[in-house]
């Protein structure tokens, strides 16, 4: 559906559970008519956005008709711990929160995911509604239901699927984004076009990311609707993630390794567009693409990389370790996904450890 400045996407996996996205800009009246008018909004936002977006938060809680209150937390990896998870429901709580009330997450992928933890567990669930302010977070960490939260230094180890009732993916908040997290970002557009979505990807050769980028909102619009369409509809095969094997996981066989190795110096975005490299190159190997696909598909992906991704050299034989211990935390299995040509990918299971460690040396060495 579309209205104005705004249109609308919804993704339910059954009838009781039923997200509805709105992508647009300047969303903000929007949003503040439908804040819940009986009931306690509890926004829990990034800092930064706190910061950078205030008249934007202060014009939600001004034109809103209900009570709202605004806990500001740090962004980034840190805010995914348990101890942060406990001093927001010590807060919550304080504040005297209901289970009847409303959490409302403002912030990139980290506070989506820490925010929905928190919605999920508190007295049993909490209605949840997400306003994602990174590219990432509206193209992939709000869409889906998954959440997470670190632990013993690894990424995601706890966390479950919980529903936000709402998520407003609002284009106004990019404009203080830096132009490496609109690349970051891009790595999870690229990935599912690149394995379901053939025309799209022909966009992509078009973007560029300099300062006249924000201003075409209409083709950020559209290239942000058509890559959660394509996610949603790989979601729908599996919604939970009951089969390990999955079309989804492509440039994410290396990408938490990547950023374990890195010290976290790189951000999950970079590290998936270094992970689609690798499985690509991998593709190449087994010949299951042709060059000519290879060549386009790897050229796509640089054009997004940061100076980050140029510089980033690691150890081949510590990053093989953590991709073996990260497996055998998960499902046992690599279940790598290598694309087969422009819009589509195979996934292989029995893919011998050689030809990882020739295409990984190879890669390190240039
Ligand atoms: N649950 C899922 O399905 C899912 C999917 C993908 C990624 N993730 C998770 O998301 C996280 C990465 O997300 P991210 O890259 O958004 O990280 P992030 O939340 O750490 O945000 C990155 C940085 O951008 C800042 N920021 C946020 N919005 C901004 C804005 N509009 N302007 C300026 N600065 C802004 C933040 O303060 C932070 O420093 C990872 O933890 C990853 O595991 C989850």
């Amino acid at each position: 559906m579309t209205k104005g400045n705004s249109n609308k996407i919804y993704y339910s996996v059954n009838e009781q559970r039923d997200t509805e996205i709105v992508v647009g800009y300047n969303l903000r009246n929007y949003i503040s008519k439908e804040l819940s008018k009986k009931k306690t909004n509890f926004f829990i936002i990034d800092k930064v956005i706190y910061k950078l977006h205030y008249s934007y938060l202060f014009d939600l809680k001004k034109n809103s008709t209900s009570d709202v209150f605004f806990i500001q937390i740090e962004g980034g990896e840190k805010a995914k711990s348990l101890e942060l998870f406990q001093e927001i429901i010590h807060d919550l709580i304080r504040l005297k929160i209901k289970k009847s009330d409303v959490i409302i997450a403002v912030g990139g992928g980290t506070i989506c995911d820490l925010s929905a933890f928190i919605s999920q567990n508190l007295y049993r669930g909490i209605k949840l509604k997400m306003i994602p302010t990174t590219l990432l977070s509206q193209v992939d960490a709000s869409i889906g239901s998954k959440n997470g939260l670190n632990f013993l230094k690894r990424k995601n180890i706890l966390g479950n699927f919980y529903f936000p009732d709402k998520v407003y993916i609002d284009i106004e908040f990019l404009k203080t984004l830096s132009p490496d997290l609109i690349s970051a970002g891009f790595a999870e557009i690229i990935k599912v076009f690149t394995i379901a979505d053939p025309n799209s990807f022909m966009l992509l050769n078009k973007v560029t990311i300099d300062e006249d980028f924000l201003g075409k909102k209409k083709e950020i619009i559209d290239i942000i609707n058509k890559s959660i369409k394509t996610k949603i509809k790989l979601l729908k095969h599996d919604p939970f993630e009951s089969n390990s094997k999955r079309l989804l996981n492509f440039g994410h066989a290396f990408a938490h390794p990547i950023e374990e190795v890195s010290n976290f110096q790189l951000s999950h975005g970079e590290a998936v567009l270094i992970s689609m490299v690798l499985e690509t190159s991998i593709s190449l190997k087994i010949k299951h693409i042709s060059i000519e696909d290879f060549t386009l598909i790897i050229s796509v992906i640089k054009r997004f990389y940061t100076p980050a991704c140029k510089s980033f050299r690691c150890d081949v034989k510590s990053l093989l370790k953590s991709v073996k211990e990260i497996r055998l935390l998960r499902a046992g299995n690599l279940n790598l996904v290598t694309p087969t040509s422009i819009g589509n990918g195979v996934i292989i299971e029995d893919i011998n450890d050689n030809i990882i460690k020739d295409v990984l040396n190879s890669y390190f060495r240039n």
